[in-house]
């Protein structure tokens, strides 16, 4: 049987490499694509927990004791996604939103326009056009050997950065992305921004093709946004499917953080009918329902003036619904224990 490693073992191998607990934390779960916190480590040098096997041959396995190069100890960023194969249920909505107040609250952000309708884009008031003829867009990112920090531009006065889309995408889709492996180009791209951001806001086209695939690939938690109307809720059993398609063979990290309603009409009867078979779904598959976003014209409203609606009027109906997200991710991203973990992966769609 292995030697097991004790706790003043693993903080001795930990202090040889010149390393605090939030150092060590970061290059084991890069190395062994898991989502350990400091705490777990306090705990393991404490003695409180078992040091697992796989931690110690990691650690003794390591080429050097010193000087772990500094691209291994990046954190990587939670990346975030909205779905939903219906057109039209505020997916770009929600992440230009979200991603406004995940910048508010100080974080790097960095918002990656999917879609090659570029409503993302042209929502954050750049054209398109331009990025296209600059090639800059993600597009060029995703052909590109260069970095993708380098295709970013900021955006909402430097709040966050964006990596803007073209319909020059719709051929990627075509062509690229339907070669052997080319659903994980995305993924292997955002894997590039370790270290550069805390947050990475995927806007999926509103079909299952390709690059819905790729994000679903490459992300850690996916909001489905839903109108409340029957049409919109229709998809939903498709898209879990996709997602378990996903989660079985390319992405095990993959949760669902949610399920938005948006639109929401309180008064009237389909909105209420919908709501109802919205929680019993939530219900029976274990997912947070979200509070819904009301209709406002805000909205709508805030695409002609390039900014996100809640940078206009904080207080637009929705705020608190959109709040409650932001604060969904803020948590996962100070506690990784909530980031979607490389482990054992249960059969329900949730945390
Ligand atoms: N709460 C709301 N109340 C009223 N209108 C809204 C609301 N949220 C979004 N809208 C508007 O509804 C339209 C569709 O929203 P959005 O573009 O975000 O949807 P989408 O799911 O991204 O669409 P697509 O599938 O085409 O990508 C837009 O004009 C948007 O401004
Ligand atoms: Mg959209």
């Amino acid at each position: 049987m292995a030697h097991e490693m004790s706790g003043e073992e693993l903080r001795s191998y930990r202090e040889q490499r010149g390393m605090n607990q939030q150092e060590l934390v970061t290059w084991l779960n890069e190395r062994m694509g898991r989502r350990y916190d400091r705490a777990k480590i306090s705990r393991w040098e404490t003695g409180a927990e078992r040091i697992p096997q796989t931690v110690a041959a990691a650690l003794k396995t390591a080429v050097s004791p010193v000087g772990i190069p500094a691209a291994s100890v990046r954190a990587a960023p939670i990346v975030f996604c909205a779905a939903n194969q219906k057109g039209g249920v505020a997916k770009t909505t929600t992440c230009v939103n979200v991603a406004w107040l995940l910048a508010a609250a100080g974080r790097r952000v960095l918002l990656v326009d999917c879609d090659p309708q570029a409503n993302a884009t042209v929502h954050l008031g750049v054209d398109p056009h331009e990025t296209e003829l600059a090639k800059a867009t993600l597009t060029h990112a995703l052909k590109s050997t260069r970095p993708m920090r380098e295709f970013v531009t900021p955006v909402c006065d430097g709040a966050f950065d964006l990596l803007p889309s073209s319909i020059s995408l719709a051929a990627a889709d075509r062509e690229l992305l339907r070669q052997p492996n080319g659903t994980l180009i995305l993924r292997a791209k955002i894997a590039q921004l370790a270290g550069l951001y805390d947050v990475v806001v995927l806007d999926c086209p509103p079909h299952l093709g390709e690059l819905t695939v790729s994000v679903l690939n490459a992300a850690d938690q996916l909001l489905i946004p839903t109108q409340t109307e029957m049409l919109s809720m229709m998809g939903i059993p498709q898209l879990f499917e996709t997602i378990a398609g996903v989660r079985e063979l390319v992405n095990p990290r993959l949760r669902v953080l949610g399920i938005l309603p948006t639109m929401y009409s309180p008064r009237r009867l389909q909105d209420e009918q919908v709501m109802a078979e919205l929680r019993e779904l939530a219900a029976v598959e274990q997912l947070r329902l979200f509070s819904p976003v009301k209709r406002a014209a805000d909205y709508s409203k805030s695409v002609m003036a390039g900014r996100p609606g809640l940078a206009i009027n904080p207080n637009s109906a929705g705020a608190e619904s959109y709040q409650e997200i932001a604060d969904a991710l803020l948590v996962l991203i100070n506690d990784d224990t909530g980031r979607a973990s490389a482990g054992p992966e249960g059969v329900t769609h949730g945390a």
